[in-house]
């Protein structure tokens, strides 16, 4: 078996790992799927996916990538060689994070605009006019290089962090900054429970009103617990190969699973009662922090323009270590499989992954005209990121862990050899051989059929 690089701690572990998870999926994407599909119900769903399928997700890839200490396609095929077939899970997985990562770029590259845009005072210039803060946000996102410019500002980034390594780029960014996002997040939430009529955000987010639930909620709420963790694409299976092998698997997937949830909520406490307390609509869409926040923060005066800026520089610090640990996985999969130094992986993702994600922005504008099924290339990635790739590739690891690999070898993993106490296998056995597959299995051909 190849030995591959590790963290230098568990703590180390944790905190990249954590990175990954907590992204642009918590604090953009988790509020607008919310508000879209009905607030509170959405959220018990969600819930439900995130602890008993998208934990027992992580576990599963941290399981398979410490034990064959391998990336994606190797470590199926190394767990099972006679069926060396299963090593398409893992290719899928590679594949799913290369498109996620096109698309993860474009809206990076707004967050690091908006940055820009907050600081240098031009959305401070926008008043409290919500019909000038969204025509500002439309000319940006569809204007044609602008947009481009920051992506690519935003990949090089991430390209000079994979390029430090293991232990140096991804551990100590990570480190130091989230910590520093969990302060931000909170000091927002501070800032908009304390908005007049604030209360109202508060109530849509946690009083659940199921009869707004719909079958296409469920499946969102699905593909956001995937997303939202990182799991369904092979990255949690690439960071499992790196985790130190004393490190207890089971409460280091229940710590992030715990530290991501909370701050999606409290994203959503950052976000809903502005929303009510400026008499926006919750089913904003993907523009929602984009319209609503820049609103609230000129609501403030001048330290308005301080609060935007922490906030696109939050979201951005969340992007960033996300986005790293996506090509991570790409740059690991590709040194592995050809023997080449990490530079040559690293860079060839960074050009094709820059390069797509440019396609995809100039999709939302000037080549708006080019449609994959009647959808533009943006929405038709989106569609593919969040409904078919993500849930596939899970149901395929969930099988693989459940039904192929030994009982004997996950308990020897979980317990670190014999050392720790497991009282929760048997339930964990359970969740895994059969409620994960089942719900992965009903949700994604209830996707496909709709
Ligand atoms: N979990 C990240 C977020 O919430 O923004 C996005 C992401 C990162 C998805 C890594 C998938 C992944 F493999």
């Amino acid at each position: 078996m190849s030995q591959q690089k590790s963290f230098s701690s568990n703590l180390g572990a944790i905190m990249a790992a954590v990175g990954s998870a907590v992204g642009l999926g918590n604090i953009w994407r988790f509020p607008y799927i919310c508000g879209k599909y009905g607030g509170g119900a959405f959220l018990v769903v969600y819930l439900c996916f995130v602890f008993l399928l998208g934990s027992v997700l992580m576990m599963s890839e941290f399981v398979i990538g410490r034990r064959a200490q391998h990336t994606p396609v190797k470590a199926f095929q190394a767990l099972c060689p006679k069926h060396r077939a299963w090593g398409l899970v893992g290719l899928l997985g590679i594949i799913t994070s290369f498109f996620i990562l096109s698309q993860y770029l474009v809206i990076s590259g707004w967050t690091t605009g908006y940055v820009w845009n907050a600081a240098s005072g031009a959305l401070a210039k926008l008043g409290t006019d919500p019909v000038a803060i969204s025509d500002f946000f439309n000319q940006f996102s569809t204007s044609q290089w602008t947009p481009v410019l920051f992506l690519c500002v935003f990949a090089l980034i991430v390209l000079a962090v994979i390029l430090g390594g293991v232990q140096k780029g991804i551990e100590n960014v990570s480190k130091v900054l989230m910590p520093v996002l969990v302060l931000l997040v909170l000091v927002l939430c501070v800032r908009s429970l304390t908005l007049p009529g604030a209360g109202r955000g508060v109530e849509y987010l946690f009083s659940p009103d199921f009869s707004k639930l719909t079958g296409e909620g469920v499946l969102a709420a699905l593909g956001q617990a995937l997303f939202s963790l990182s799991v369904g694409m092979g990255v949690m299976l690439v960071y499992g190969s790196y985790i130190p092998v004393n490190d207890n698997i089971f409460k280091t997937a229940m710590w992030i699973t715990v530290c991501d949830t909370l701050i999606a909520i409290m994203s959503g406490l950052a976000i809903f009662p502005a929303v009510f307390s400026c008499g926006f609509e919750p089913t904003g869409g993907p523009g929602l922090v984009f319209l609503v926040l820049p609103n609230v923060f000129n609501t403030m005066g001048t330290a308005g323009v301080v609060f935007a800026s922490l906030f696109f520089v939050l979201l951005m610090v969340a992007a960033i270590t996300s986005a790293i640990s996506l090509l991570e996985a790409l740059t690991a999969w590709f040194s592995e499989h050809t023997h080449t130094n990490r530079w040559v992986g690293a860079l060839l993702f960074f050009v094709l992954t820059t390069v797509l994600g440019i396609l995809f922005s100039l999709s939302l504008g000037s080549l708006s005209h080019i449609k994959i099924s009647g959808l533009t290339l943006f929405d038709f990635v989106d569609r593919l990121n969040s409904i078919y790739l993500p849930p596939l590739c899970a149901l395929g690891t969930i099988i693989f862990f459940g039904w192929v690999m030994p009982e004997e070898d996950i308990r020897d993993e979980m317990s670190n050899h014999g050392t720790l106490r497991i009282g929760y296998f048997r339930l964990f056995r359970f969740l895994s051989r059969y409620v994960a597959p089942l719900a992965l299995l009903v949700v994604l051909v209830s996707g496909i059929l709709s």
